[in-house]
């Protein structure tokens, strides 16, 4: 289980010190792992702070070169080299702000899977695509597009563009029908292993209702991750749920 604390434009050194002080003696679960995404200028202040805390650190983009005269973007050589572990790419603000392509995306995920970074590849519809009926369509062609073309595991964030900050998630049904078509999708290129995340308006919540749909492997969360108390409560539903399926299991 997965979670993903996607912090955007957000946070500054006051803030972020005060987050993770809040965690300083937190037990930590053994079956959710937590990843932060810093704002690319937090991320070497963030290392230093988590120390020993089990918690990764990603970068919220990364350039799809690996060097060169390329004003303000960051490649992935430097996210690695100071202590990323994954990257985001293809989130529906750059796909929209930065106009990001697929084929964009996808260069950058081949440059980061070289680089050690483990990618995770965001799609996701608008609102009109999802009314339309086309949802799945159009999320087969971000799919197949982006997709590098090795890989060994890849994980997927489903984050429909509707979702994003409204409030709004999509009714269990749909997640579970879109989160198997993506794995059918990915397994129809190549066996690999694929992990799939839901993204959109995550909170303490609803969480654990997305938990419970099938092939959600994990969350990554917007808002909901910007302030300690509200974050850890996300992480603690989910440790309970988890806790309760594997007690129903046993
Ligand atoms: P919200 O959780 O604020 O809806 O944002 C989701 C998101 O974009 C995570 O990448």
């Amino acid at each position: 289980m997965f979670i993903a604390a996607n912090w955007k434009m957000n946070l500054d050194k006051k803030s972020i010190n005060f987050f993770i002080e809040h965690l300083r003696d937190y037990k930590f679960s053994d079956d959710v792992n937590v990843c932060i995404f810093p704002p690319t200028i937090y991320i070497n202040f963030l290392n230093e702070l988590i120390n020993n805390l089990p918690i990764s650190i990603g970068g919220q983009n990364c350039h799809n070169l690996s060097f060169g005269a390329y004003t303000g973007e960051v490649s992935a050589a430097s996210l690695k080299e100071f202590g990323c572990e994954y990257v985001i790419l293809g989130h529906s603000e750059r796909r929209i702000y930065n106009k990001e392509t697929n084929q964009h995306i996808q260069k950058c995920a081949e440059l980061a899977i070289e680089t050690n970074l483990k990618p995770i590849i965001c799609v996701g519809e608008n609102l009109s695509v999802r009314e339309n009926g086309k949802a799945i369509n159009f999320i087969k062609k971000q799919i197949i597009e982006c997709l590098p073309e090795k890989f060994e595991e890849i994980i997927i964030a489903y984050e429909p563009i509707w979702s994003i900050g409204t409030g709004k998630i999509p009714h269990k049904t749909e997640i579970k029908e879109m989160h198997k078509n993506i794995i059918e999708i990915v397994n129809s290129k190549t066996k690999k292993n694929v992990k799939v995340l839901y993204g959109g308006s995550v909170n303490e919540n609803n969480i654990e209702e997305i938990l419970s749909v099938n092939n959600v492997c994990g969350v990554l969360v917007g808002g909901a991750s910007l302030k300690i108390k509200d974050f850890l409560a996300i992480y603690s539903s989910a440790v309970k749920y988890l806790d309760k399926i594997h007690n129903i299991e046993d």
